[in-house]
């Protein structure tokens, strides 16, 4: 097992990464001191695959468990959802002091999260992520959200876990394009910080793909480590934590354009080939550099190509995302593999030029 300490101005937690860790839930919920009741909230895909075995053990380990279940996908990210929970745990007499553990993916954490930030103003969390996107990327920072309207993340919180456990085991029953997708994020985390870390990911995809215990527990460690650091320079989102947006100014129009078709971890991955050619046209990212970030985002099974978006609508949606600052345009460039650097000065035409050159139809 690999530990990851978060070091926060309030508190500070750690990320348990291994195999076979659900197992030790219980316990270790004991050694921060809790005892009696608990929630579990998941999906109900998750639920089937995991939720029977932890409840069993937490009631193993002298705990009494409720499970909450909601339907999976990215529509229960919503009050609606949320306001159906809160009166779940007031029919289990939740407690303030009654830990809600998140068993899911990043649609769970973000909504149980929220739950657990707002439930009588709120009690603890415990974040146990089993999507890949979840364990390298989404369960760490804080940031708890439910979607409003149209709008993605509108209402939210930050809410830090007293303790994250990442089972890699977990990541066994993903999808492989499920798989791909959590790559994105984490081949990101050494495109902006870590060359060494882009290098090792070059180095063991195949190993990843095939689901290496120790390369996955390597890599969910490391990713972990990599927005950690970054998180507590930066806990409330103020300024440092901008580098993260890499691949998202772009990725995001991706999103919005093709009406979620294309999944989070895709549109990054587009998103950053498409602003590394920016940077590579600006003469700031080397060709060679951009050769080596197509090829590991293709190896990881994610698309190299944007799927033939209109252009123009891109550049629109990209003008309502949340990194727009006085009108302009603001992109998070690779300068090279393991460094990025923050600009708002791209001109318009050389978006579209990029945005064309890496689109399919081109
Ligand atoms: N809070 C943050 O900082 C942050 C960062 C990035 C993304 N996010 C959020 O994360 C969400 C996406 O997360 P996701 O990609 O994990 O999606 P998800 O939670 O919807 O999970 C994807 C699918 O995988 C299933 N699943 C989960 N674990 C599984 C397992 N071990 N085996 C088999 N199937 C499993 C789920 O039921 C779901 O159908 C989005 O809502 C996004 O906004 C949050």
């Amino acid at each position: 097992m690999r530990k990851v300490r978060v070091s926060l101005s309030g508190h500070s937690y750690e990320i348990r990464i291994g195999s076979g860790l659900l197992a030790q839930t219980g316990q270790w919920l004991k050694e921060l001191g809790f005892g009696g009741k608990l929630v579990i909230i998941t999906d109900s895909t998750v639920r089937g695959l995991y939720g029977g075995m932890l409840k069993q053990s937490l009631i193993n380990d002298g705990f009494k468990v409720a499970v909450l279940v909601v339907p999976e996908g990215e529509e229960q990210k919503s009050l609606e959802t949320a306001g159906r929970l809160y009166n779940e745990l007031t029919d289990c007499y939740a407690e303030r002091t009654t830990p809600i553990l998140a068993l899911g993916g990043g649609v769970i954490g973000d909504l149980a999260g929220f739950v657990a930030a707002t439930y009588m103003r709120g009690v603890p969390l415990i974040q146990i992520p089993t999507t890949l996107l979840a364990q390298g990327d989404s369960s760490i920072g804080g940031k708890v959200a439910v979607n409003h309207g149209r709008l993605k993340n509108k209402v939210g919180a930050f809410c830090h876990p007293g303790l994250t456990i990442s089972d890699i085991d977990t990541l066994k029953t993903l999808s492989p394009r499920e798989l791909s997708d959590g790559l994105a994020e984490i081949i990101k985390h050494g495109l902006i910080l870590d060359g060494d870390f882009f290098s090792y990911l070059e180095g063991n995809l195949d190993k990843i793909k095939s689901l290496d215990d120790r390369v996955l527990e390597s890599v969910v460690s490391r990713s972990a480590g990599i927005k950690a650091g970054v998180v507590e320079k930066d806990e409330l989102d103020l300024g440092a934590r901008n580098i993260l947006n890499c691949g998202h100014t772009v990725g995001h129009a991706i999103e919005a354009v093709s009406e979620l078709k294309v999944w989070h971890g895709e549109a990054v991955a587009m998103g950053m080939l498409a602003e590394a050619r920016i940077s590579n046209k600006l003469g700031i990212f080397d060709g060679g550099d951009l050769l080596r970030l197509r090829s590991v985002i293709e190896r990881a099974g994610l698309p190299t190509k944007i799927p033939n978006l209109d252009v123009e609508k891109m550049v629109q949606a990209m003008k309502h995302d949340k990194k727009i600052l006085q009108g302009r345009v603001r992109f998070i460039l690779p300068k090279s593999i393991g460094n990025v650097s923050i600009t708002d000065e791209v001109s318009p035409s050389l978006i579209e030029e990029a945005l064309a050159e890496e689109n399919e139809e081109t």
